[in-house]
């Protein structure tokens, strides 16, 4: 076992993290990527508000870039995220229904079809649910879903596969893995809502579970999660983790000692989901911890840095990596 490709190849999973264009100006980070991913997951390039920033044409080529640096470098490409009520380019929020379910559309046919053959996974649908917006079915509330109706999902799938039937189509949703009643709903509504994409005969072979946990928040053991993961393996689903960090906003400050929870909880969660679920990638996000987006939404109250990834600024490897690296 050397790079944490290599030891996720010994179990055929492949091993991962998102970037972004900037990332590639680095040369110590741009070789870790090199050195330690089978897969990367472009953070922003390939969202549809990144991809139509104005009105008019969309723009590829950040998107394009990415795909091509994994091309040449034999990276594998998770395709991050087809509809994402987050991601919605601003100029759509005026228009009526209609103007958005055509939008919606042909964004999604333009971008599958351009990247055909290049994308080995989509999200194609990202955090669908939301327990707090009080359907039964636990739908969130956005304008997929009332330009659509709640057959969008098997709409976008259906479309999906059709113009890349080789990729690997993922349902992505976050808060899945936390330990709240409000995360046991959402495990409740996603094993509804995937029975009745089943029924429906979307083509969704894989569950995506974004993993940004919170260390000393994580339970060690999850006996729920543990039952919600069987039930996924049994509906004949593959899972990937598509975005794990783990925020050490709640640890002490010192830096040993946090490095160390963050290793811990890396090390059971990844343990965990391993045992129980038919795994195919594991991606964190980001690899640095100056690249992490956490400082914004989740600050340390102190005030210091958080250190969520497996490597340190330096692109030094930390206990994290170690532990990633036993995981795999
Ligand atoms: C985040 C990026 O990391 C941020 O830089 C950006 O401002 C917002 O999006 N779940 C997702 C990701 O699916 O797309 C989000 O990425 C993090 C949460």
């Amino acid at each position: 076992k050397s790079s944490l490709s290599s030891a996720a190849a010994q179990n055929r999973v492949l091993f991962g993290t998102a970037f972004c264009t900037s990332d590639l100006l680095s040369q110590p980070l741009t070789r870790a990527i090199l050195y330690n991913c089978s897969v990367v997951t472009p953070e922003y390039e390939l969202k549809w508000d990144a991809i139509c920033r104005e009105h008019g044409l969309p723009e590829y080529s950040a998107a394009d870039e990415l795909v091509s640096f994994a091309s040449r470098n034999a990276l594998a490409v998770h395709g991050h995220t087809l509809w994402w009520h987050e991601s919605i380019p601003a100029f759509l929020q005026a228009g009526t229904v209609d103007q958005f379910r055509d939008a919606a559309l042909n964004h999604l046919k333009t971008t599958v079809t351009r990247y055909a053959g290049q994308v080995h996974s989509w999200d194609v649908v990202n955090e669908p649910l939301e327990p707090a917006d009080g359907r039964t079915d636990g739908l969130r509330l956005t304008p997929f879903l009332a330009a659509f109706g709640p057959d969008y999902i098997a709409t976008a799938f259906h479309q999906a596969s059709l113009l890349d039937p080789k990729a690997i189509l993922v349902l992505n949703e976050m808060g899945l893995e936390y330990a709240s009643p409000a995360a046991e709903r959402k495990r409740r509504q996603m094993l509804a809502l995937l029975e009745r994409e089943k029924a429906k005969g979307s083509p969704i072979s894989c569950l995506g579970i974004q993993s940004h946990l919170t260390a000393l928040e994580q339970p060690r053991d999850h006996p729920e999660l543990r039952a919600f993961l069987r039930e996924i393996r049994a509906m004949g689903l593959s899972v990937m983790i598509t975005e794990m960090d783990v925020s050490d906003h709640l640890c002490p400050r010192d830096r040993r000692r946090r490095d160390a929870i963050v290793a811990e909880t890396y090390r059971s969660y990844l343990d965990l989901v391993f045992e129980e679920a038919e795994v195919i990638a594991v991606s964190t996000w980001g690899l640095t911890d100056d690249r992490t987006w956490l400082n914004g939404f989740r600050p340390r109250p102190d005030g210091a840095r958080q250190r969520p990834l497996l490597f340190d600024r330096a692109v030094r490897r930390k206990p994290a990596w170690h532990a990633v690296q036993d995981a795999l």
